[in-house]
């Protein structure tokens, strides 16, 4: 796997990578965190504010309007980057995190009961774990685990006995943010559909970096953030089978979600504005519209190939380094460009920052996974993630400054220069 993208002419897009940190270059490969964004992105935020900026959906005026109809342009391309039948079917929210929120709340409280069963997976981020724990506690339902092998990746060899008729809802991710792997969602869908459960995905890792295509996945919710894919910050997706959104109660109560209100009573507006009440993230939304034209021009199959040839130059360089210990997958097959990983005895705190002085920004923590570190048997681990920016250079800087931090904690100690306790006596305690 060799394909790489023209880098040198993408990253003229990216001014923030050209950052010097402590006098290096900056090596910016903590993108599962957050990802950078083009300098269309930034106009487009500067440009809302300086020519468009206004109210949407309510104002009769020309600037409202204009807004309302870049804003809704970019329900559309939502739309199409992830293949939904119809743009009633995306709700804008403030993250992934919010919008699985939304699904747990909404949907989970209405069609979760005592006794019933809410699947996931060891693989989970806090944000796909807490919702459903809230939910459980809430309503006496039991949460069950697809567990991970040593390998990183999902074992499903007990699927049907962990999805069951019991089974309400199934909400796994698609690309894990500690260990990359992605589980295989064909056959996690198909068992929860076999049993008429639910499922939701969590592609927030997902959706950056391979093509998402909900009809053929045939899931009933789908979840990311576009800070996570070059756009702003504060803009999350819900993906909603248009039936199920439309059964299900609004989530959050005020302004644009109603139809009609009275003093004692109120009924719902129709989808998306349901799900959408208050003044929404407008100018970042809008700006969201610049970044997904600009992952559609390098296209995800190039960018997934790209990450995939500097994936195997990390894995193999950490291969060849006896003191890199690898979490996940050790192959580019089923997986993104995350690579979870410690060196001997090293806390990943410390690596995060020897790196950091090379100019390298990793992530070094529990990546709000922590079920998944104590599967793991560790605390923490080091990160390094991704994204088509990215350059091969900076995967062999990533390995250079690793031995460096390798050779600096396990550099030899000095030997005691302190007098010389004679043998059998012990310093400072006087003998008869
Ligand atoms: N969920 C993000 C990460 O994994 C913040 O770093």
């Amino acid at each position: 796997m060799s394909f790489l993208l023209p880098t040198n002419e993408i990253r003229k897009d990216f001014p923030i990578l050209d950052t010097k940190v402590h006098g290096k270059p900056l090596v910016y490969v903590d993108n599962a965190a957050t990802t950078h964004k083009p300098q269309v992105v930034i106009d487009s935020l500067v440009n809302y504010y300086q020519t468009l900026n206004s109210n949407i959906h309510r104002g009769i005026h020309y600037l409202s309007e204009a807004a309302t109809q870049e804003y809704e342009a970019v329900r559309e391309k939502v739309r199409a980057f992830v293949n939904a039948r119809n743009t009633c079917e995306i709700i804008f929210t403030r993250n992934a995190t919010e919008a699985i929120n939304l699904v747990a709340r909404s949907w989970g409280e209405t069609n979760v009961k005592a006794g019933d069963e809410i699947v996931l997976s060891q693989l989970e981020h806090h944000s796909n774990l807490i919702p459903w724990q809230m939910l459980a506690t809430k309503t006496g339902a039991t949460l069950k685990f697809i567990p991970v092998d040593k390998e990183g990746q999902l074992d499903l060899s007990n699927l049907d006995q962990l999805i069951t008729n019991k089974t309400k809802i199934v909400a796994f991710t698609l690309m894990s943010n500690v260990l990359g792997t992605m589980p295989p969602a064909d056959k996690i869908i198909k068992r929860a559909k076999a049993v008429g459960a639910v499922t939701l995905c969590d592609a927030s890792q997902y959706a950056a970096h391979a093509k998402t295509d909900v009809q053929a996945l045939d899931c009933d919710f789908l979840v990311f953030s576009a800070h996570k894919m070059c756009g702003p910050t504060g803009v999350g997706v819900l993906y909603g089978k248009e039936a199920i959104l439309n059964a299900m109660p609004p989530f959050l109560g005020g302004g644009e979600m109603i139809s009609h209100v009275e003093w004692d009573k109120a009924t719902w507006n129709v989808l998306p504005s349901k799900f959408e009440a208050g003044t929404p993230n407008i100018a970042d939304v809008i700006a969201f519209g610049p970044a997904l034209d600009y992952l559609n021009k390098i296209g995800l199959d190039k960018i997934h190939e790209h990450e995939m040839t500097l994936t195997q130059r990390l894995l193999d360089g950490m291969a060849a380094n006896p003191n890199v210990i690898l979490f996940g997958p050790k192959t580019t097959e089923n997986r993104g460009g995350v690579v979870s990983f410690e060196l001997d005895h090293i806390h990943p705190h410390d690596i995060g920052t020897v790196l950091d002085f090379e100019g390298i920004a990793i992530r070094a923590g529990h990546h709000c996974a922590q079920p998944l570190m104590s599967v793991l048997g560790v605390p923490a681990t080091a990160r390094v993630s991704f994204y088509f920016y990215n350059t091969p250079e900076e995967v062999d800087m990533v390995l250079r400054a690793l031995e460096k931090a390798n050779a600096y904690f396990h550099r030899p100690v000095k030997t005691n220069t302190l007098p010389q306790t004679p043998k059998g006596q012990v310093q400072g305690v006087v003998t008869k």
